[in-house]
């Protein structure tokens, strides 16, 4: 089983550096601790223009910067507010790739006051590496990290 201890996470929210250093650095305490995270980063809802661009992250860089709601597997979270898991990407067709090394994806969507504010996308080189601890753990820290905004 993963670990991560949330402690960490609350430690960093609660420091004295600005958001996107606090936001990068659980990017990269989450990207370093657990095995299946190959890339970890943030997306910021942009209400005025319907999009979702990107915040800080750990791991190569990407061309998705903005992506318009509906469109890949964060546009769909964007409409609708569900967490979802794909367990392979290749089975998707609403799908921005991008490296051909991802296999698998988590998008958690962040609230604030019962608004969307962001979400956390983490891309994984591993098949079907995704379970419940994921999903629980990952929901507890966007509860914390929905704070910051
Ligand atoms: N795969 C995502 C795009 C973001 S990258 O994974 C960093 C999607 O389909 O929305």
């Amino acid at each position: 089983m993963p670990f991560i201890e949330l402690k960490r996470i609350k430690g960093i929210a609660s420091s004295q550096i600005e958001r996107n250093e606090k936001l990068k650095s659980i990017c990269t305490l989450l990207k370093d601790s657990i095995l299946h995270y190959d890339w970890v980063g943030f997306y910021i809802v942009d209400d005025f223009k319907k999009e979702l661009y990107l915040g800080p992250y750990a791991g190569d860089p990407t061309e998705h910067t903005r992506i318009p709601f509906g469109k890949g597997i964060c546009g769909q979270v964007a409409e609708k507010g569900n967490l979802v898991i794909i367990q392979d990407v290749s089975e998707q067709s609403n799908y921005l790739s991008c490296s051909l090394n991802v296999k698998s994806e988590i998008v958690v969507p962040i609230f604030k006051n019962g608004k969307l504010t962001a979400e956390l996308d983490i891309d994984s080189h591993s098949d079907s590496p995704f379970t419940e601890w994921d999903e629980k753990v990952l929901k507890k820290i966007c509860v914390i990290v929905s704070k910051l905004f």
